[in-house]
C-alpha cells in the first residue's frame, strides 16, 4: 500500500504543471492519490486536478502510474497459489450484459480457476452481484479468506468488490461523478484496470461496450478507451486483450436481475440468445488463450462449446452458488426465481422491421420499474425488469408484443411501456446487419 509522504510536493504544483499541459511522473501521480486517499489533499483541489486531466488528457505513462497509484491504495490479492493464471474479465456496462454469469462457469468448466470481482447496477446498467442475490442466501460479500476457499473448492467465485481494494478509485469515482468528470478515456481506463489489478488478475479480458446503451457510444472513443486499457497493461506487466461489442440494443432478451439469471440459466443449458453465447464463446475464448489453456480461438471455441454442451458449464454455475451459500434449488429449477407480479406488453404501432433498440431507455425502463438504482445503495427489485419479444432486423405486425415490462407495483407500467415503446425504432425495411463483435485489440 503506498503511504502519503507530507510535503513531497505541493497539490497546488502538481495542478498547474496538469492544467498547463505538461506530463506529471509516477512520484507525482502517486503522492496526489495517496494524499487523496489519507484525507491531506482536499476534494477541490482534487477536483481541479481531474478537470485538468480531463482537458489536457495524460500519455500512455501517467496512465499507467495512474492505475497503479490506484491499485495499491488498498490490499492487492496475490492470486498466485489458488490461480496461478488469473485472467479476470471486465465489461464495461451495458444493458442485459450477464455475460459474467455464463462465461465465468463456463471458463471453469475448462479448467482455469476463476476468481472474479462485480459490482452492483448504478443508472441504466445493471451489475452482477444485484442479479446473483436473487438466489436467497448467495453471499457476495465473501471474506478474503472465503473467497480463495470458494475458488479452491468449486473452481470460481464471483465477489462483490470489497472497500479494501482499489479505495482511490471509489473515492475517485464519487467526486468524477459530481465534478462532470466521469466522461474521460484516461480516467475510465486506470479506473477499471486499477480494480483488476488490485483483484490479482495476471491476464484481463475487457469487454469495451460500444452504442447507445454504452459509456462509449462511437466505434472510435470504444477503440480509444480499449487501446488506453492494453497500454495500461503493457506499462505494468499484465497481459490485456480487449473485444470491442456492440451495445447499440440490449444483449439478449433479458434486462433485470432475475430474469437475467433465468436467461443465463437457460444459455449455460445450450439454449438461450445467440447473441449473448456468441459473445461468452468469444471472450470465454480470449480467457482461455490469456490462461494459457488454448492455442487459439479455434482450440478455445472448440473447449467452451463442449463445456456447453456436456452440462459442465451449468454444473460449475451450480457448484458456484452452493460454495457461495445459495439455494440450488432455484438453479435446478430456475421458475422459483424471483417473479414480478404484474406484466404488461409494449406494442407495435405499426407493422415494419426493428430498425434499431435504444438500449439506454430499455434499460432506464427496468431502472423506473424498480430493478436498478438511481443513487448507490438504493434497493433493487429482483423480480422487475424488461423482456424483449423483438430483437433488430425481426419483423413485426401492428399490435404484436415488442417487448413485456415486469412490475410489481401497477403504477409504474404506464411510464416504463411508454419509455420501451419510444426505444424501438421501426421501419419498412430490414436495417443494414450490425457486427456483434466490433473488433479485437490485442497488445
Ligand atoms: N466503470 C468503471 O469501473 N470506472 C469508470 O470510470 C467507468 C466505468
Amino acid at each position: 500500500m503506498t503511504r502519503y509522504r507530507p510535503g513531497a510536493h505541493r497539490p497546488y504544483d502538481l495542478i498547474l504543471k496538469k492544467r498547463n499541459g505538461s506530463s506529471l511522473n509516477a512520484d507525482e501521480i502517486g503522492y496526489l492519490v495517496a494524499g487523496f486517499v489519507a484525507g491531506e489533499i482536499p476534494d477541490y483541489q482534487m477536483s481541479a486536478f481531474l478537470m485538468a486531466v480531463y482537458f489536457r488528457g495524460m500519455d500512455e505513462a501517467e496512465t499507467a502510474a495512474l492505475t497503479m497509484a490506484m491499485a495499491e491504495s488498498g490490499q492487492v490479492l496475490d492470486l498466485s497459489e489458488i490461480a496461478p493464471e488469473a485472467v479476470d474479465k471486465h465489461s464495461t456496462g451495458g444493458v442485459g450484459d450477464k455475460t459474467s454469469l455464463v462465461l465465468v462457469p463456463l471458463v471453469a468448466a475448462c479448467g482455469v480457476r476463476v476468481a472474479k470481482m462485480s459490482g452492483r447496477g448504478l443508472g441504466h446498467t445493471g451489475g452482477t452481484i444485484d442479479k446473483l442475490e436473487s438466489f436467497p442466501g448467495f453471499n457476495t460479500a465473501l471474506t478474503r479468506r472465503q473467497f480463495l476457499d470458494c475458488v479452491t473448492r468449486a473452481g470460481l467465485a464471483i465477489n462483490g468488490q470489497t472497500g479494501e481494494l482499489a479505495p482511490a478509485d471509489a473515492k475517485l469515482y464519487a467526486l468524477r461523478d459530481v465534478t462532470a468528470t466521469v466522461d474521460c478515456i484516461p480516467l475510465i481506463a486506470s479506473s477499471i484496470m486499477s480494480k483488476k489489478i488490485a483483484g490479482g488478475a495476471r491476464g484481463i479480458v475487457l469487454d469495451v461496450k460500444v452504442g447507445s446503451g454504452a459509456f462509449m457510444d462511437t466505434q472510435e472513443r470504444a477503440e480509444a478507451l480499449a487501446r488506453t486499457m492494453v497500454g495500461i497493461g503493457r506499462s505494468v506487466g499484465r497481459r490485456t486483450v480487449a473485444v470491442i461489442s456492440d451495445m447499440d440494443e440490449p444483449l439478449g432478451l433479458a434486462v433485470g436481475n432475475a430474469v437475467e439469471v433465468r436467461e443465463a440459466i437457460e444459455t449455460l443449458s445450450g439454449r438461450g440468445p445467440a447473441d449473448l453465447r456468441r459473445l461468452c464463446l468469444a471472450l470465454g475464448a480470449e480467457m482461455l488463450i490469456l490462461a494459457g489453456r488454448a492455442a487459439d480461438p479455434v482450440a478455445a471455441g472448440k473447449m467452451l462449446e463442449g463445456a456447453l454442451a456436456s452440462g459442465e458449464g451449468l454444473r460449475r454455475f451450480r457448484a458456484m452458488v452452493e460454495a457461495q451459500g445459495g439455494d440450488v434449488t432455484y438453479v435446478d429449477d430456475p421458475g422459483r426465481l424471483p417473479k414480478a407480479a404484474l406484466e404488461a406488453p409494449v406494442e407495435a404501432p405499426a407493422d415494419g422491421f426493428v430498425q434499431s433498440i435504444e438500449a439506454r431507455q430499455v434499460g432506464l425502463a427496468a431502472m423506473q420499474l424498480g430493478a436498478g438504482r438511481a443513487r448507490k445503495g438504493d434497493p433493487v427489485d429482483l423480480a422487475v425488469g424488461v423482456v424483449l419479444r423483438k430483437k433488430v432486423g425481426d419483423r413485426v405486425r401492428a399490435g404484436e408484443p415488442l417487448a413485456v415490462a415486469l412490475a410489481d407495483k401497477a403504477e409504474l407500467l404506464p411510464a416504463a411501456v411508454e419509455r420501451v415503446r419510444a426505444a424501438y425504432r421501426l421501419a419498412s425495411v430490414p436495417p443494414a446487419p450490425r457486427p456483434l463483435i466490433a473488433g479485437v485489440i490485442r497488445d
